[in-house]
């Protein structure tokens, strides 16, 4: 973490929560997370679920991303969601999660699009990279994140706006985080990668996140890193004391720094 970066820790809900589950995880997690303002807390709710937990933050620190979004604006596109319709909704929005890239085949292109999409609609958002367990075996890791970073960000320019998350598949929903060190090795080539994209000064700006089975325990060492300025969390955001344990860690550290 840097002191020139607000730290972030945003929880992605996933497939999960009713709207009445969500007010309740909303409303909990902004109660507990009230005394941290040090740290911007965002939730991630589904589609279904983003009215009642926008409403149930109304007023407080935490803000609403959305998980996914259309690159187009209306039309015909059965089961797609536009900028339009999140708009009063949603600060933030996820672009290229890795479970939408390899369930629904979603390419760097069509990540682009979403992230410039988004950002025009005056939407941050959240751009995904990860490698899979045969890339990283295979050594490969470095190569294969920037290379997808720059692919995601094409034809991007709003460089003042946007959140990176390296997040590597064979991490997320395993209970098997990378190591600290292997996180901030691939965080620091993902922001070399922003220095080329975006110069220097931009990429110093810019906020990229650790995410792949994060909890309270292990957090610390995380956003200790100097490049890793907090986390995408997936199962431990669904509970709110675990995930306010997370964002109070996060806080912790931002007031006594190692
Ligand atoms: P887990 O924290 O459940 O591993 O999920 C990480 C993730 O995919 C967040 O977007």
């Amino acid at each position: 973490m840097s002191s020139s970066r607000r730290p972030m820790i945003a929880g992605n809900w996933k497939m999960n929560t009713t709207p009445a589950d969500g007010r309740e995880l909303a409303a909990a997690i902004a109660s507990g997370s009230a005394a941290y303002g040090g740290v911007d807390v965002v939730i991630c709710p589904p589609f279904t679920g983003i009215a009642s937990a926008a409403d149930a933050v109304s007023g407080t620190n935490v803000q609403v991303g959305a998980q996914n979004m259309s690159a187009e604006e209306s039309g015909a596109y059965t089961g797609e969601v536009s900028a339009s319709m999140l708009r009063g909704l949603v600060s933030y929005v996820i672009a290229g999660h890795s479970e939408r890239r390899g369930l629904y085949c979603e390419t760097d292109a069509a990540v682009a699009a979403k992230a410039t999409a988004a950002h025009s609609a005056g939407f941050v958002p959240i751009v995904c990279v990860g490698e899979n367990l045969e890339t990283r075996k295979r050594g490969d890791a470095v190569s294969t994140v920037r290379s997808q970073l720059r692919a995601s960000l094409s034809g991007y320019t709003g460089w003042d706006s946007l959140v990176v998350a390296y997040e590597p598949v064979w991490a997320i929903g395993t209970g098997e985080a990378a190591s600290p060190q292997q996180a901030q090795e691939i965080i620091g080539e993902l922001r070399e990668e922003l220095v080329a994209l975006a110069g220097e000064k931009a990429a110093a700006g810019i906020r990229i996140l650790y995410g792949g089975s994060v909890n309270s325990r292990n957090i610390g060492p995380f956003v200790d890193r100097p490049d890793i300025d907090g986390a995408l969390v997936g199962g431990a955001s669904l509970q709110a004391d675990e995930f306010v344990r997370i964002v109070e860690m996060t806080a912790r550290l931002l007031e006594n720094p190692a």
